[in-house]
């Protein structure tokens, strides 16, 4: 019986970070009601310019979700706008485009990686679609340079949710950098961890101050756009809610110096984990496509019934009990899941059922094989390796072996 193998605690937290978070609460700044510059500041260095050359102007927020919500609504998108989207996703990328009231249009996916097909984003384009919404999943960043000259060609704009992907790369460029704008989540479990959290990335000025209306308190306003803003009746308190927690913010920047390492760390331990499981075909390992650094957040793969002879559920309860847990990160595409099928449903009131039927939209006639097979055979385990560790990489790659011959 091999040792039984412990993933490392995740997320990792440093002395010097909790130390940094510490000192805000001994300083009783809990709350800053302009934000947290400071840690915007940070990140909008680490981001860089955006491949069109744009400054980046970031926006630390309450979480993902609203980082997301402030995009869109800082580019004017709104009831009756198509959001080209991934339907293989956290429902938290497509839940946010029905919020504002435009209409989600599925585009399928690559099936091995898991992210969207770039040739699908572009037949799914009609005259009513505004913007295409990739998600840079599990680490594994989408073509962001294909993504954005297809937004070009048609007029439209790309967003980013890069909240599973702090610090990938694709064609040597960090994520966050190909779209209009992007959107990242701080929550605990992620790469960047915070309390709860998220930032946009706005790469257009004007977006960045329209979405400001609705999310961030007046205070962090400078003081000659506040009085702009007041001189027009338009600095009010209807707000969606999007002001961040301090200690998270200080986290985060606390914790931002060391991520490009852990990433590298990550890349390193997949690779002795891809070698170590040599020729074995029971289970696929998601590929690093070329162009594509990936950071590993979570390690997804394709779990094959037909070459290992069990299900899937009998698979993982092997690998449990050989000290490896997994869960299915996605059992249903999103195009399926219920509250998104007004048709036939009998559940508690769902908010934008009203507006997919005024839009005539049934997804019952939405096909995206390849995410409708990707979670038929998914497994997921989150890959929290931060030091290299090719040991743990040959024990977990022992552990997928022997669960298929038991
Ligand atoms: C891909 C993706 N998009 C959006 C979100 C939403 O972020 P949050 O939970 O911080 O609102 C998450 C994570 O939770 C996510 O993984």
């Amino acid at each position: 019986m091999p040792e039984p193998l412990a993933a490392p605690v995740f997320p990792v937290r440093r002395p010097d970070v909790i130390a940094a978070a510490l000192k805000r609460l001994q300083d009783q700044e809990w709350t800053r009601l302009e934000g947290a510059p400071d840690t915007e500041a940070a990140l909008a260095a680490w981001h860089g310019p955006g491949i069109r050359g744009t400054t980046p102007e970031v926006w630390y927020l309450s979480s993902g979700t609203a980082a997301l919500e402030a995009l869109m609504l800082g580019h004017e998108l709104g009831p009756g706008d198509e959001v080209v989207v991934t339907p293989y996703t956290w429902g938290a990328t497509v839940s946010a485009i029905l919020a504002i009231g435009a209409i989600p249009v599925f585009a399928d996916i690559e099936p091995l990686t898991g992210v969207i097909d770039p040739a699908a984003v572009e037949a799914a384009i009609t005259p009513r679609t505004r913007a295409i919404m990739g998600v840079h999943l599990f680490g594994t960043p989408f073509d962001g340079t294909r993504l954005r000259a297809i937004a070009d060609r048609h007029g439209i704009l790309l967003f980013e949710d890069g909240s599973q992907s702090h610090g990938a790369r694709w064609n040597g460029v960090r994520v966050g950098a190909f779209g209009h704008g992007a959107a990242f989540s701080c929550m605990g479990y992620k790469l960047l961890a915070g309390t709860e959290g998220g930032y946009a990335v706005f790469h257009d000025p004007a977006a960045a101050e329209r979405a400001y209306l609705y999310g961030k308190h007046p205070r962090g306003l400078r003081p000659d756009r506040a009085a702009a803003l007041a001189d027009a009746g338009l600095l009010d308190a209807l707000q969606l809610g999007w002001r961040p927690c301090a200690i998270g913010a200080e986290l985060i920047k606390a914790a931002l110096p060391y991520l490009d390492g852990e990433n590298a760390a990550r890349r390193a331990n997949a690779a002795h984990l891809r070698a170590a499981l040599g020729d074995f075909a029971g289970v696929t390992m998601p590929p690093e496509p070329a162009g594509a650094e990936c950071c590993w957040h979570l390690l997804s793969f394709i779990f094959h019934p037909e070459r290992i002879g069990c299900d899937l559920d009998t698979y993982r309860a092997r690998l449990e009990r050989l000290g490896v847990g997994t869960f299915r990160y996605i059992p249903v595409p999103i195009h399926r899941l219920k509250r998104l099928n007004p048709h036939g449903y009998d559940g508690p009131r769902v908010l934008w059922h009203e507006q997919l039927r005024r839009a005539g939209v049934d997804y019952r006639q939405t096909s995206c094989p390849h995410a409708e097979w990707r979670a038929e055979r998914e497994f997921t385990m989150g890959f929290n390796w931060t030091v290299e560790d090719p040991a743990s990489m040959g024990r977990l790659a022992e552990a997928l072996v022997r669960a298929a011959q038991a």
